[in-house]
């Protein structure tokens, strides 16, 4: 599977850790020590699927593959302003493609699993697929608790994938534990399921997530290694999700690598969920960080808890 092109659109509202403060009992000293956060992004009047659409268009612009060659649009999306149709099938609207599209779900680790479910197309017999990333979990916390609502921001990434090249490796995981981190949907007004429970926001277990986040990243890529036969030395980046700057950096830690090959954007971004990884794989990717060949390790995580490692080689 090759990447053959990629894009990214964020919000143009930028909010401060200091606006922050005057709603919530927080600082910027607080966040950006503990997250290394410092801006996000949020949606205002903007809507998702078109930043979702902008970063889509991007992408195929820098492949050369038009719409109409796309023989699958994959999006992931855990929060939107859909319950259906999916995202996947507004984009495919926006964009002007009329191939089949569908969402799935790894929370913040979607990207991987969205790049995973692509390769098994593409081995059935697809050839370009349109892989987009579309959150806003900005919209899941609840803005008076100050655990969950400092860490995240809006955003959409998307990239072309296409048969040809070598396999991506991967190592996926998954654990069902919700009391760690969960979030769910609204009740309903059904009237023969009298006894819903009240509207709850995203509930995280920091701590927790932190402990799986740092294990299952180190871990996943320590494995994508041996068995390709590598060491951290084949690898030209690490591009990890951006959920916290100290998950990085602890990563990077224990695989003992200079930080250049750490890239981070979450101070500017925050957590943009599935679309964090892609998001910095395409600033990279249009920086021109990124070499012909060199191979890059990704690696995301997020409710499940889901967990995902690739490796591939980088062809622009
Ligand atoms: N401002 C000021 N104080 C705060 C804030 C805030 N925004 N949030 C919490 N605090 C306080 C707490 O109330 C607590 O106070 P107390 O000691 O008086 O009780 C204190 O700060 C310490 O709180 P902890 O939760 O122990 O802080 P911790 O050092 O664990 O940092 C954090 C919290 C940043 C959330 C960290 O645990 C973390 O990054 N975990 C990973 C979370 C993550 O990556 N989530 C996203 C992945 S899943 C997804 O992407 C959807």
């Amino acid at each position: 599977m090759i990447i053959a092109g990629t894009g990214s659109a964020l919000p143009t509202q930028v909010v401060t850790n200091d606006q922050l403060t005057e709603f919530l009992d927080t600082s910027d000293e607080w966040i950006s020590t503990r997250t290394g956060i410092r801006t996000r992004h949020i949606l205002g009047e903007e809507k998702l699927e078109n930043l979702a659409a902008a970063a889509a268009r991007s992408a195929l612009e820098q492949s050369g593959v038009s719409p109409e060659e796309l023989d699958f649009i994959l999006c992931s999306s855990v929060y939107n302003d859909y319950m259906a149709p999916s995202m996947a099938c507004i984009v495919q609207g926006l964009v002007g493609a009329t191939c089949p599209a569908m969402d799935l779900n790894g929370a913040c680790a979607g990207f991987i699993y969205a790049l995973y479910t692509a390769q098994a197309y593409l081995k059935a017999g697809c050839r370009n697929i349109l892989i987009v990333c579309a959150e806003t979990p900005t919209k899941m916390v609840d803005w008076t608790n100050r655990a969950t609502c400092v860490l995240f921001g809006d955003g959409a990434g998307a990239a072309v994938v296409r048969a040809g090249g070598e396999d991506l490796s991967f190592v996926l995981e998954s654990q069902s534990r919700t009391e760690v981190l969960v979030g769910y949907n609204p009740p309903s007004n059904c009237p023969y399921t009298p006894h819903q429970p009240a509207a709850q926001p995203l509930f995280m277990n920091g701590q927790e997530v932190y402990k799986f986040a740092v294990s299952t990243a180190t871990r996943g890529m320590q494995r994508l290694l041996a068995e390709n036969g590598l060491t951290c030395d084949d690898i030209g980046h690490f591009v990890l999700h951006q959920a916290n700057l100290r998950i990085v950096e602890a990563v990077r830690a224990r695989m003992k690598q200079d930080k250049d090959k750490f890239p981070t954007n979450v101070e500017r971004t925050g957590n943009t969920s599935s679309a964090s990884a892609l998001i910095l794989l395409d600033e990279l990717n249009r920086a021109g960080a990124l070499q012909k060949g060199e191979r890059i390790a990704l690696s995301a995580f997020g409710a499940g808890l889901t967990a995902g490692a690739a490796l591939l080689r980088w062809q622009l």
